[in-house]
């Protein structure tokens, strides 16, 4: 038996987490078994391990730190959640997979691309998601509606040329990978997002 594993992604502010659980609830009315969870996170450790990652403080992290550390916190995740839970049948939603690893620590940390590509083939192997959902949002809007919410993390207080670098990435990424990646566009209200969500849904639930 093996489940679907699927990954939303996006810059600050673009509205995955809102949708992701609308998206959970549409499968699930189609009978399917889901799981929701994020990254970094998603296990009891792998929580732990983002907290240290996203925490203000007075000694500054060093990159290849946050970069062990989000692939520290993806091994546990995988080995712990996500593998089973595909193992089981179900199907997995996780809020930002490796893709955001390419966009914040490649592109906006601007981290060495092979050495992203070793963690990755060592961390997630053939672990990949069925389909990556890019919730795609100008800069600026995503960091008017991430400011309005709690205090900014540590990563969210880098600058604007930070995150357009990660944007670019992705955007790159999602051309690069036309089979796994769909990109909405997700400065629309919300209820226009989800009338773009609608069509994936039924593509989903298509495949055999
Ligand atoms: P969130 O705000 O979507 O919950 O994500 C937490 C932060 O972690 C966000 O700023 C992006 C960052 N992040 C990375 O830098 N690398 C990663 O591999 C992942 C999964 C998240």
């Amino acid at each position: 038996m093996s489940g679907r594993f699927i990954t939303l992604e996006g810059g600050e502010g673009a509205g995955k987490s809102s949708n992701m659980e609308w998206l959970a609830e549409q499968l699930r009315a189609a009978g399917k078994t889901v799981l929701l969870t994020r990254e970094p996170g998603g296990t009891p450790l792998a929580e732990s391990i983002r907290e240290v990652l996203l925490a203000p403080s007075d000694e500054e992290m060093a990159d290849n730190t946050e970069l062990l550390l989000v692939f520290a916190a993806r091994a546990q995740h995988l080995a712990e959640k996500i593998r089973p839970a595909l193992a089981r049948g179900e199907w997995v939603l996780c809020d930002r997979f490796v893709d955001a690893t390419w966009a914040y620590q490649g592109a906006g940390r601007g981290l060495d691309q092979d050495a992203i590509g070793a963690l990755e083939e060592l961390v997630v192997a053939t672990s990949q998601p069925d389909m990556t959902i890019l919730f795609d949002v100008p800069v600026d809007v995503g960091m008017a509606r991430a400011g309005k919410r709690a205090a900014l993390d540590r990563i969210e207080q880098e600058d604007r040329a930070f995150f357009d670098r990660i944007r670019e990435c992705y955007l790159q990424r999602a051309d690069q990978q036309p089979g796994r990646f769909r990109v909405l566009d997700a400065g629309q209200p919300l209820e226009q997002v989800r009338a773009q969500l609608e069509p994936l849904i039924t593509e989903m639930l298509t495949w055999p």
